[in-house]
């Protein structure tokens, strides 16, 4: 039985079905059995934390982690946003990891094959902990698309991959950030998995001028939100009221 210390539990209509065979790689991955709904326990309402005292200062600075005499080529952006629970509040100290191609849509990668150049300046990964007010900032370069073989030749519109540990793992979500007014959002296969075009949209992050840096770097807004706890009430009356 539910308490007021659980997560609420997912609601799946406004994810990706498990089987997608436009998306090919997911019919074999998808299970073929019904989902099983399981009690949560201790573990899955606590743990693992992550401090901020494991992280490096230029962690969540991709233009500089891994710069070798040189910056990495590209449209320098900065990427920020908070990490918010289903009910609007905060997630601090999460912890957020990123992982992206360079500007011309190659991984530091030993399976990556595409014919655009490595950067010798560009490792293309990062991670940062989110603020008391669940605020996190990368600074970076845009990534480039890349072709990608699904059916054929398909294309990935410009994206950034996310792993986010919230404070269990209950809340653990993996996904992908992609850029406003990128032509190749609604051509991707991988993004044609998704329900409907909400779930697109809260996907993409925004360019946001207000965070530019004058001179140096166009920013995008992407909020990042997990799941959350049941509301916890207090003499019948839910908190805050
Ligand atoms: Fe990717």
């Amino acid at each position: 039985m539910a308490t007021n210390g659980d997560f609420i539990r997912r609601d799946r209509r406004g994810h990706p079905p498990a089987y997608t065979p436009q998306y090919k790689t997911s019919v074999l991955r998808s299970p073929r059995c019904a989902l099983l709904s399981l009690e949560q326990s201790v573990g899955e309402r606590s743990g693992p934390v992550f401090g901020h005292g494991r992280i490096d200062p230029l962690d969540n600075d991709l233009i500089l982690n891994y710069a070798r005499g040189g910056e990495p080529i590209g449209e320098r952006i900065v990427v920020h946003g908070r990490v918010l629970d289903e009910t609007g509040r905060p997630v601090p100290s999460a912890l957020i990891e990123i992982w992206q191609a360079n500007a011309g849509g190659r991984y530091r990668h030993a399976r990556d094959a595409y014919l655009a150049p490595l950067d010798p300046n560009f490792g293309g990964c990062g991670r940062c902990v989110a603020g008391e007010d669940g605020g996190y900032f990368f600074r970076t370069v845009k990534p480039g698309p890349y072709p990608w073989r699904n059916h054929g030749s398909d294309w990935r519109p410009a994206h950034i991959h996310l792993s986010v540990f919230g404070h269990a793992f209950a809340q653990r979500l993996v996904t992908q950030l992609y850029f406003e007014g990128d032509p190749l959002i609604p051509l991707d296969p991988i993004v044609g998995t998704l329900p409907d075009a909400s779930a697109v949209d809260r996907l993409t992050a925004k360019l946001d001028m207000g965070a530019m840096v004058p001179f140096d770097s166009l920013a995008y807004r992407f909020d990042v939100v997990l799941r959350g706890r049941r509301q916890t009430f207090f003499e019948n009356r839910p908190e805050g009221t």
